[in-house]
């Protein structure tokens, strides 16, 4: 059975062509940005919004990494189109459950690409006056940046390629991986 499920486990690994983020690098960044997130809002009480499904564990490891007051609550979006091409049409399966009016908001997302997805929660959290509204990004693809969009914080710039691992997907899969891995194009090649 342990043996099952370590061969099941490395056959995840085997369709990664390299890896770009160790567990290790990504444990070390994430403390850092942990470090200045919690310096710029010690007294602010924000509420961290995660956009899932993608970002679900880079929420969990950076707040646990936070040191003030806060809050938390998540939004499930989805983009139409397939995973390596976006339409650009953002779909919201779950809204906020908190009023947001005043309150200090992070949005917390796993990649920032082509950016269609965040200016568009931006917009739509923005029309709730919140009091101020940040986001923090793990990884920044700018090279597929098609809207006018930044995060005020960046764990990685990345290349233009297709990645998997820490919580993002191929086809549901491949997001318990603890690392960050470019997947062999030869998974994605018949779409
Ligand atoms: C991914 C990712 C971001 C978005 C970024 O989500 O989690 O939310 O794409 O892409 P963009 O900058 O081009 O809009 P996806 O819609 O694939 O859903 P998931 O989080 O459930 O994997």
């Amino acid at each position: 059975m342990a043996e099952n499920k370590r061969k099941n486990y490395k056959s995840l690994t085997d369709d990664l062509t390299e890896i770009l983020l160790t567990e290790q690098q990504i444990d070390e960044r994430i403390g850092e940005m942990a470090e200045e997130i919690s310096e710029y809002y010690e007294d602010k009480q924000p509420i961290l919004v995660s956009i899932l499904k993608g970002s679900f564990v880079f929420m969990a490891d950076l707040v646990r990494k936070l040191n003030i007051d806060c809050t938390l609550d998540f939004m499930i979006v989805s983009s139409y189109g397939t995973k390596s091409k976006s339409t650009g049409a953002v779909k919201i399966i779950k809204d906020l459950d908190i009023d947001i009016e005043n309150k200090h908001i992070l949005l917390v997302e796993d990649i920032l690409d082509s950016g269609l997805t965040l200016s568009y929660i931006k917009r739509i959290l923005e029309t709730k006056k919140p009091a101020s509204l940040r986001i923090c990004t793990l990884l920044d693809k700018p090279d597929r940046r098609t809207a006018n969009i930044t995060a005020e914080y960046v764990g990685f710039t990345i290349p233009d390629k297709f990645i998997v691992g820490y919580g993002l997907d191929y086809a549901e899969r491949y997001r318990n991986l603890p690392m960050i891995g470019i997947l062999n194009p030869e998974i994605y090649a018949d779409e």
